[in-house]
């Protein structure tokens, strides 16, 4: 069976251009990307999308009443397109329960840090902040909470004594584009 996955992006959508590669390159088997959900207008993400040939729906909160009335117009479309599967990378707003109910066990999310460790927004620029030897990035279970879902797969990062929020950021990603579509591949196929 082919999973159809919905990947929901904020932003640059650097994970959701290594997911769709890992697609094209059978590291990920099994399964098509039928949908980019972005909550942003103008974002990369939605760039890079045009590369892989992907369709691309953005929904902006304040276009609606509330955020259920959103979630429930983002339901709509994934049952349309007979979505199987969320995977949200880098989409910076927190679930709510109308999506949750219809997917829970079907959503994870990645997040730059060790957790517990450094939840929420801005978790790079926290580490670095706090002077942690070692960070990384956890992939996890979506549950109602911000970034407190089971955790699946982590793997650490070096922070060196001369990074910048730059340089840490760059070996943070470089960690996830390997990580999490190794994740989904063996979500999807076990
Ligand atoms: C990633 O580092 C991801 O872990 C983080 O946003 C970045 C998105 O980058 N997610 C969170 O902080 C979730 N709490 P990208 O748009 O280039 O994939």
């Amino acid at each position: 069976m082919v999973s159809k996955i919905a990947v929901f992006a904020s932003g640059s959508g650097s994970n959701f251009e290594a997911i769709a590669q890992a697609v094209q390159d059978g590291r990920i088997q099994n399964a098509e990307i039928s949908l980019l959900v972005t909550d942003k207008d103008q974002v990369y993400a939605l760039e890079r999308a045009k590369k892989f040939d992907i369709e691309t729906k953005t929904f902006l909160l304040k276009n609606f009443e509330d955020k259920i009335a959103y979630e429930k117009a983002i339901l709509e479309v994934l049952s349309e397109k007979e979505i199987d599967f969320i995977v949200l990378a880098g989409y910076m707003k927190l679930i709510g329960e109308s999506l949750l109910s219809e997917y829970e066990g079907r959503m994870i999310n990645i997040h730059p840090s060790i957790l517990p460790a450094f939840k929420g927004k801005d978790a790079i620029a926290m580490a670095l902040e706090y002077g942690v030897r070692y960070t990384g990035v956890s992939i996890h279970w979506v549950d109602s909470g911000m970034d407190t879902g089971k955790i699946i797969e982590q793997d650490v990062v070096r922070v060196d004594k001369d990074d910048t929020y730059q340089t840490l950021a760059e070996k943070i990603h470089k960690v996830e584009h390997v990580l999490y579509p190794k994740v989904i591949n063996e979500i999807l196929n076990k």
